[in-house]
């Protein structure tokens, strides 16, 4: 396998020519293509510590030869795997698709490359005409977590497990950064499978917890979150749509990652929250904002995805505070979490 220059010349460093930038750029789709292709293949898991000439990786992947190492030529460019004069070997970026790996993101890779996302990017262009209001429920009947859950049921493991894996990289975070030391309940609405909810209550062991999520999610809850799990005795597990309403009182009602839909829609699981609390608790907001990030091109790429399947968005400061001001929520603070989150405290007026 030839060996090809690590280089990722970027859209914006003007030492690239930028016929060069462009031609990269709109053939882009090549890239994440290339990452989902090795990852259902299993190239990342056939890898260990030491190179593997490609042909015997070819073997041990049963694919063709020819094609992986066109495959493994274009990814390189982008640091992912390399090639050695005795093989393959990972980078430390390629390691991260390793689904063992304690910060892998393999399945939000295989998350964010669904074949669904194929179909739906070419809308772009109708949402940026009229906006994204109805967009995925003109082209699929109804609304995208419903269609999820109902239709494409391996998608929705895929999404349930790249929670779970973006979780586990923050968690920490979160819990040293939330204050929780007088706090008696809480409640993860929207918490997935309960991961970042498990990571609260094992830092705080005089918290209880209820997590809340649609049926579709909470079947099939975190280990330590089940019956006989290590923290089932502090916790309960709901199933619940918070737009409906959220059938749980609570000190405080966190909304990790969760509110990145419409306006609206965010408006109304706030108000929900404070329908449900009482005057003084706490809501608050963990999410990643679109104009403070340190990753702009992940945060503005992903704000058009979400345009695309729920009309949703990522965040701006000044956006996601009038919303909980909307709500009827008095706004206390918004502070980097790192890494990439913000929390948004605010309360419910006695
Ligand atoms: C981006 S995920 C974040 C999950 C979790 N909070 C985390 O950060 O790992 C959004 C979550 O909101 C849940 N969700 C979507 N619509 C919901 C609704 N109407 N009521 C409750 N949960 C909902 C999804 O099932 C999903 O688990």
């Amino acid at each position: 396998m030839a060996v090809v220059a690590n280089t990722s010349s970027g859209a914006g460093d003007d030492r690239i020519a930028p016929v060069t930038t462009l031609r990269e750029l709109a053939l882009a789709a090549a890239a994440p293509a290339a990452l989902r292709a090795a990852v259902r293949i299993g190239v990342a898991e056939a890898l260990g510590d030491t190179p593997v000439p490609v042909d015997q990786l070819a073997k041990k992947l049963e694919v063709d030869v020819g094609v992986l190492e066109r495959l493994l030529r274009n990814l390189s460019c982008y640091g992912i795997f390399t090639d050695t004069a005795d093989g393959v070997v990972h980078t430390p970026t390629s390691a991260l698709l390793h689904e063992e790996h304690p910060q892998s993101l393999k399945y939000w890779v295989l998350w964010v490359t669904e074949p669904w996302t194929w179909e739906l990017w070419p809308h772009l262009e109708h949402a940026v005409r009229h906006g994204g209001q109805g967009l995925f429920e003109d082209l699929h009947g109804s609304e995208f977590f419903a269609h999820l859950h109902r239709v494409w049921p391996e998608s929705t493991e895929v999404f349930n497990r790249s929670q779970t894996e973006l979780s586990r990289i923050t968690s920490a975070s979160i819990a040293n950064t939330l204050n929780l030391r007088d706090v008696k309940t809480i409640a993860d609405v929207g918490g997935g499978r309960g991961y970042n909810l498990a990571v609260l209550l094992e830092t705080n062991p005089h918290l209880e917890g209820v997590l809340v999520d649609l049926p579709a999610v909470v079947a099939n809850p975190d280990p330590r979150l089940r019956p006989g799990g290590a923290l089932s005795s502090r916790v309960r597990v709901m199933a619940g749509d918070c737009l409906e309403g959220i059938p749980v009182e609570a000190d405080v009602y966190l909304f990790k990652s969760i509110l990145e839909w419409d306006d609206e829609r965010t408006v109304t699981a706030l108000r929900n929250a404070v329908a449900a609390g009482r005057p003084g608790g706490k809501v608050l907001v963990v999410t990643n904002l679109v104009d403070d990030s340190p990753e702009v091109r992940y945060a503005t790429g992903i704000d058009l995805l979400f345009l695309l399947n729920t009309n949703g968005k990522r965040h701006t400061m000044k956006g996601i505070t009038r919303l909980v001001e909307r709500s009827g929520l008095r706004l206390e603070s918004v502070r980097p979490i790192k890494p990439l989150l913000h929390l948004v405290e605010a309360s419910i007026p006695r």
